[in-house]
Formats: C-alpha cells, structure tokens, sequence
C-alpha cells in the first residue's frame, strides 16, 4: 500500500464537526489541507477563512475535488446517507480515505464501501475519536498495564441538556439527523451510539448478544431524542455491559461542544475506573480516578477538551500513513461497530435481545 510523507487532504463536507478535524491538519507541517467541497461553496469559503489556509481549491462539486491530483487524501464529513456514494466515488479516484462514521446507513452498505477500498487497495480508515481522547487513553493504558485485573463490565452514561457555553449548531445539521434516510437511525442510539459502542468494543471487544429498549423525548425545539435508552450488551467470557442514554431537558452542563456529556465505568476483577467526562463537564471532577487495594487514585494530569480526541485521532492516522501503521479504526472494525449499533436499534423493534 502507498506510503505518503507530506499529506495533501481535501475536505468533502465543511459543516460543525469540520472545525474539529482541521486543527491538527493545520498544525503538522508536512500535513495542508489544500481543496474543500460543499453544496454551501459560502460555508468552504467562510472555513478556508476562518483556518487562513492559503488558496485552497474550493468546489460545491464532488468529482472536480476528487479529479485533482494535488489531494492525496480526503477527509469525508457529510450527513450519513452521503457517505456510501462519496467513499466509493474516492476509492475509485485511488485517494486515501478517512470516513467519519458511521461509515454508512447500513452494514449491506458498508460491505461494499470496505470489499470497493480492499479491491482498491487504497488507504482506507472509519474515524473514530473517543478511542482517542486522553482520558480514554489513559484509562486503557491503566488496564493494559492491568490495574484493575480483568475487565468484568463496562458502564457507559450518555446525557444531553443544556448549556450556556456550547457551540452553534446549524440547523441543517439537525434536520438530517432527525430524517432516518439520512441519518440511518436515532441521533443518540445510533448517530452518537456509534462512538459508545466503539469505546464498548475499545475496551471489551466485541459484544456478542444486545438487547435494547429505547423510547423517545421531543425537545422544547421539536428535536427528537431517541432517549431514554437502555442498552445491554453480552460480550464473550461473561462479561457485560451497557448504554444508558438520558436527555435531561433542564441539566446544565459546562462545554464547548455539544451539550452533554459522557462517563464510564469499567470494572474488573481487582478494581474499578471512572472515566467522568466526556463532551462536557459536570463540575472539576478529576477525569480518570482508578479504585484498587483500598485506594482511590484521581489522574489529573492530561487534556480534557473534546477537541483532542480529534486532534490525536488525526495524528495517529497522518503517522499510520506515513508508517504503514495498522488503522484504527479499519474498514472491517468500522462495519463491526456499525453492527453493533445496528443491532441495539433491531433489538429495541423487536422487543428482545438479539445476538450478533
Ligand atoms: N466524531 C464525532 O464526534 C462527530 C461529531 C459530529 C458529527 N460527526 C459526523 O460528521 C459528519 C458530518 O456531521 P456535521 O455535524 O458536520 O454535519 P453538518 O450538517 O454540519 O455538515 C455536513 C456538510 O455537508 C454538506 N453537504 C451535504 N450534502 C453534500 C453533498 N452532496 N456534497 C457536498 N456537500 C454536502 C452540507 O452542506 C454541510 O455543510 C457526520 O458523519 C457525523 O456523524 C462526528
């Protein structure tokens, strides 16, 4: 597979989360993002701006982007159902591909995006940022070195509100995600689940039986949350998990990002870790504590915003590239996520557990 040293990346998709996946491009110097595609050429134009990037191509045309030989790699951050179509359309241009997930609206859909990237042979990862974010590598790093013996369970909490401080949401970014055509499933069962099921498979592996009850929540904005949600997941060696999701109409959070935030819980056969936050914060609350031989033991000492789960998440892959480092996360785990998620939502229809 081709190796690359500087890395020239074209952005298909220039709405909120963009934000997010440039600034690491624009900090590594053998790394520019030299071409931007969007339907809004306005909203490409007003980011190449906003991230002083010098000329950059700019385009509301998906073909002309991926025509120019000068982007090595795309980045693809459109609404779900857009994202089968645009990574089989770069695949077949031979650029790298980085999808942000999930990587499509079904796991029919993502067979075929990962069989058109293997028969490419073209450089192909899902991105997935949680896995990156340092409380979560310091967590994982902590029971690699096997701080708490062997995971038993993992507890993931999911809870939107409010807050005074987050970002602005476009209102488009929340009409597709409210169309299951686009968006594939429920915002937070599927669209966000997809990042708790990947720290779930992070952290135990694959589950291999879920059940799910997940009821609905209209916003005072007429937002649908799939919320409250209740997931449980089997995974093999007996050992469980779960996804509680919450949307708490009147809890005020502290972020800069969306309104809500995450926390985790994972025990084991002589410990327990907390992971406290995640999109936001609830009060100083140290970001990873870890309980064994009757102490308690607050880590403190790492980054916290959100952004950096993106951040090292981008890093990790422009040095998996360069490398020929395995990705994280590949096209197979992508999918295998997808199912996950998928299946969570099938179980919920069908009012039983269903096994993977
Ligand atoms: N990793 C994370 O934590 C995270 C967070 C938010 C969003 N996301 C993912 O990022 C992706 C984008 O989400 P977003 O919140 O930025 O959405 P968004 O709606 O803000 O942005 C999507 C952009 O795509 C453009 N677009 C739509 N169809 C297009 C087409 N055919 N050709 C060119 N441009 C087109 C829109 O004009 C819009 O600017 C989704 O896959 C979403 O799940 C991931």
């Amino acid at each position: 597979m081709k190796t690359f040293d500087k890395i020239r990346v074209g952005f298909i998709g220039t709405g909120r989360i963009s934000d997010l996946h440039a600034i690491e491009y624009l900090s590594d110097p053998k790394a520019e993002i030299v071409a931007l595609c969007d339907m809004n050429p306005a909203l490409a134009r007003e980011r190449a701006a906003k991230w002083g990037l010098d000329n950059p191509f700019i385009t509301d045309d998906l073909a002309a982007l991926l025509m120019r030989p000068d982007v090595d790699l795309v980045e693809i951050l459109l609404p779900h159902h857009m994202h089968r179509p645009a990574a089989l359309a770069a695949i077949a241009a031979g650029k790298a591909v980085s999808l942000q997930k999930p990587m499509c609206l079904s796991v029919m859909e993502a067979d075929e995006v990962v069989d058109a990237a293997n028969q490419a042979g073209v450089p192909f990862r899902v991105f997935e940022n949680f896995i990156f974010y340092p409380p979560v590598m310091k967590a994982k790093a902590l029971i690699d070195e096997g701080a708490i013996g062997e995971p038993l369970t993992i507890r993931i909490k999911s809870n939107p509100g409010q807050s005074k401080t987050a970002w602005a949401i476009p209102a488009g970014a929340s009409a597709w995600r409210q169309q299951v055509t686009q968006s594939g499933g429920g915002p937070l069962a599927f669209d966000d689940g997809h990042h708790k099921f990947a720290l779930a498979w992070h952290f135990m592996g694959q589950a291999e039986e879920v059940h799910a009850w997940i009821s609905h929540t209209t916003a005072d904005d007429g937002f649908v949350f799939d919320a409250p949600a209740m997931i449980s997941f089997r995974f093999p060696g007996n050992r469980y998990g779960n996804l509680e999701i919450v949307y708490s109409k009147d809890l005020l959070l502290e972020t800069r990002h969306y309104p809500q935030d995450d926390r985790v819980e994972i025990t084991g056969t002589k410990g327990i870790i907390w992971i406290n936050q995640g999109h936001g914060k609830l009060g100083e609350t140290p970001p990873v504590q870890l309980y064994r031989d009757g102490a308690l033991t607050s880590y403190t000492l790492m980054d916290t915003g959100w952004e950096w789960s993106f951040i090292h998440s981008t890093r990790y892959h422009l040095k998996a590239l360069r490398e020929g480092l395995p990705f994280k996360l590949t096209g197979a785990e992508g999918r295998e996520i997808l199912r996950f998620t998928s299946t969570a939502e099938e179980s919920a229809r069908l009012g039983r557990s269903v096994k993977l």
